[in-house]
C-alpha cells in the first residue's frame, strides 16, 4: 500500500484513505474483518512505551478554568501595551506634521512611518500557528520546574505530578503512589496545584504552611515550580518485593522470550532504567533478568529473555506459563544506567539479548527527550535482524535524531572501524556510550575509548 501512496496510485489525505479508494485498489479487503485493527492496535501498544490512554489527560473544568485566566490576564496586559504603543504613534505623527507644516515635501520621518505601519498591518494578517499550537499546549498542560536540578516535564488533564515527572523520565523519590509513604513530599515553590485524591499520610500543619504536597496526590493547575528529591544513582533505589500478573509472552525468535508483566497499582516498581529484576517462580526457581521497559511507566514491566539451556524460570515462561500467572519480583539491581545530566549525544551498542537492557535506556532517553542525538547499533549472532528490528526501525524512521544500525556478527572482530564510520564527523571524545555485550567485547571497547581519548565516565559497559 505504502508503494501505491507513494507512486501516487493512492490519494491520502492527512495519512488518511477514503475507504472506497482503498477498496478500488483492494477490491478483496474484508473490511469487517477486524483482525487487522486488532493488530495494528496491539502493534501501536507495543511500540508506545508510554501509556497512551488520552481520556484521562484531559484537563478537569477547574484546571482549564484557571489556565483560561492566565491566559487572559496576558491578553490584557498585552492589548494595554498595544492601545499604548498605538497612542504614542497617533502622537508621534502629530508631532512629524507639526515639523513638515511649513514644508511642500513630505518629512522623510513621517514617509520611514507609513512604511513601518504598511508593513506592521500585513504582519498582523499572518497567522502564527507555532504561537497558536504553544498557546493550546498552554491551556491542555501544565508546566512543572523541578529545582534544584532544573528537570522540567508537562503535565496533562488531570495527572498526578508523580506520574506525569515519572512519565517525562524524572527519577522521583516516591514509595507507594497512592498516598501512604510521604515519600513523594515535594514544595510548591510557586504555582498552583490541586488536591486530586484522598491521602491517609498526614502533612503536619507546618509543612503545609511551607507548602508541602505530596506528589501522588496532587496535580499541576497552573505551571509551577517543585523543590523535590530525585533519585542521584542507583543507591537512592530501594529493594522491591513485588508480585507480577503475567499479561503476555511473545517469542519473536527462536531463542528469545519477551514477557510483558503488570505490578498491582498500589505497589509499583521503582527502578531506573538499564537495571535488573529477579523473577522467581514458585516451586521452578528464579533468575536475574534485564528489565527492558522505561521508569516512565511503573506499572507495565517489560522482560527480554534468552532461552538458555539450564534457566529453568526461562523453560517455564516458554513451555507452561499463562497469562494472568503471578511471579515475584525482587531488585531493581545494577549500576547500568542512563546519566541524566549529561548534555552529550548517546551511543548504545547491543549485543544479541543485551539490547533488553539498552531497549530501557533508549526509551528513557526519549522520555527526557534532552539527547541532542542518539545512535543504536545492535549486533546479532546470525544472519537474521534482530528480534525487534522493526520497533527499532520505526524509532529511526519516527525520530529525527535517532540513527539505527544492525550490524552482522562479524562487527565483533572490527566494531571501532565500524564507530569510526557511522559516528563520523561526531568527535567520539563528545558522546556517551552505553554498552551491553558479552564479557569479550569489552577489552576492544575500552582500546577504542583509549585511542579515543573518551574519558572512562563516558563508557558504560554491562556484561549481559
Ligand atoms: S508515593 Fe507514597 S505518599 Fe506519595
Amino acid at each position: 500500500m505504502q508503494q501505491q501512496i507513494r507512486a501516487g496510485l493512492l490519494q491520502t489525505f492527512e495519512g488518511e484513505i477514503l475507504l472506497a479508494d482503498l477498496l478500488h485498489a483492494y477490491p478483496n479487503a474484508q473490511i469487517e474483518d477486524s483482525s487487522m485493527l486488532d493488530r495494528v492496535a496491539q502493534i501501536i501498544e507495543q511500540a508506545s512505551f508510554i501509556n497512551t490512554d488520552t481520556a484521562t489527560r484531559k484537563p478537569d473544568n477547574l484546571a482549564l478554568g484557571t489556565r483560561v485566566m492566565a491566559l487572559g490576564k496576558e491578553l490584557s496586559q498585552q492589548q494595554r501595551l498595544v492601545a499604548g504603543y498605538r497612542k504614542l504613534l497617533r502622537e508621534l505623527r502629530m508631532e512629524i506634521d507639526r515639523l513638515a507644516d511649513n514644508s511642500a515635501a513630505p518629512h522623510p520621518l513621517g514617509q520611514w512611518l507609513d512604511e513601518a505601519e504598511a508593513t506592521l498591518a500585513a504582519d498582523g494578517d499572518i497567522i502564527d500557528q507555532p504561537l497558536i499550537n504553544e498557546t493550546f499546549l498552554r491551556v491542555m498542560t501544565a508546566q512543572a520546574t523541578v529545582i534544584p536540578s532544573g528537570h522540567e516535564f508537562f503535565v496533562e488533564g488531570a495527572d498526578s505530578i508523580l506520574e506525569a515527572g515519572l512519565r517525562g523520565g524524572l527519577a522521583l523519590n516516591y514509595g507507594c503512589s497512592n498516598g501512604n509513604c510521604g515519600l513523594c513530599k515535594m514544595r510548591v515553590v510557586s504555582g498552583d496545584t490541586r488536591k486530586i485524591r484522598h491521602h491517609d499520610y498526614a502533612l503536619t500543619e507546618a509543612e503545609k504552611g511551607l507548602g508541602y504536597i505530596l506528589g501522588c496526590s496532587h496535580t499541576a493547575v497552573s505551571d509551577v515550580v517543585l523543590e523535590a528529591d530525585e533519585a542521584q544513582g542507583s543507591a537512592d533505589i530501594p529493594k522491591q518485593t513485588i508480585p507480577l500478573r503475567l499479561k503476555r509472552i511473545e517469542r519473536p525468535s527462536a531463542d528469545v522470550l519477551i514477557v510483558s508483566t503488570r505490578t498491582p497499582r498500589t505497589n509499583r516498581l521503582r527502578f531506573l532504567a538499564g537495571q535488573r529484576a529477579t523473577l522467581s517462580v514458585d516451586q521452578v526457581g528464579s533468575a536475574l533478568y534485564p528489565i527492558a521497559s522505561c521508569p516512565c511507566d511503573d506499572m507495565n514491566l517489560q522482560f527480554h529473555i534468552a532461552l538458555n539451556p539450564g534457566d529453568a524460570v526461562a523453560k517455564y515462561l516458554a513451555e507452561a506459563a499463562s497469562s494472568n500467572d503471578t511471579l515475584m519480583l525482587e531488585g531493581p539491581n545494577g549500576s547500568f544506567v542512563l546519566d541524566e545530566n549529561s548534555p552529550r549525544a548517546l551511543v548504545f551498542i547491543a549485543e544479541g539479548i543485551g539490547f533488553a537492557s539498552i531497549k530501557g535506556l533508549i526509551e528513557h532517553a526519549m522520555a527526557l527527550d534532552t539527547a541532542e542525538q542518539i545512535y543504536l547499533f545492535w549486533i546479532t549472532d546470525d544472519d537474521a535482524p534482530p528480534y525487534l528490528n522493526n520497533l527499532c526501525r520505526s524509532w529511526n524512521d519516527a525520530l529525527d535524531n535517532f540513527a539505527y544500525r544492525p550490524l552482522p556478527a562479524s562487527a565483533l572482530q572490527n566494531l571501532a572501524d565500524h564507530l569510526d564510520t557511522q559516528l563520523q564527523p561526531a568527535a567520539a571524545s563528545g558522546l556517551d556510550f552505553y554498552i551491553c555485550a558479552r564479557e569479550s567485547l569489552r577489552e576492544q571497547c575500552e582500546q577504542y575509548a583509549e585511542r579515543q581519548a573518551i574519558p572512562a565516565r563516558q563508557l558504560l559497559f554491562e556484561t549481559i
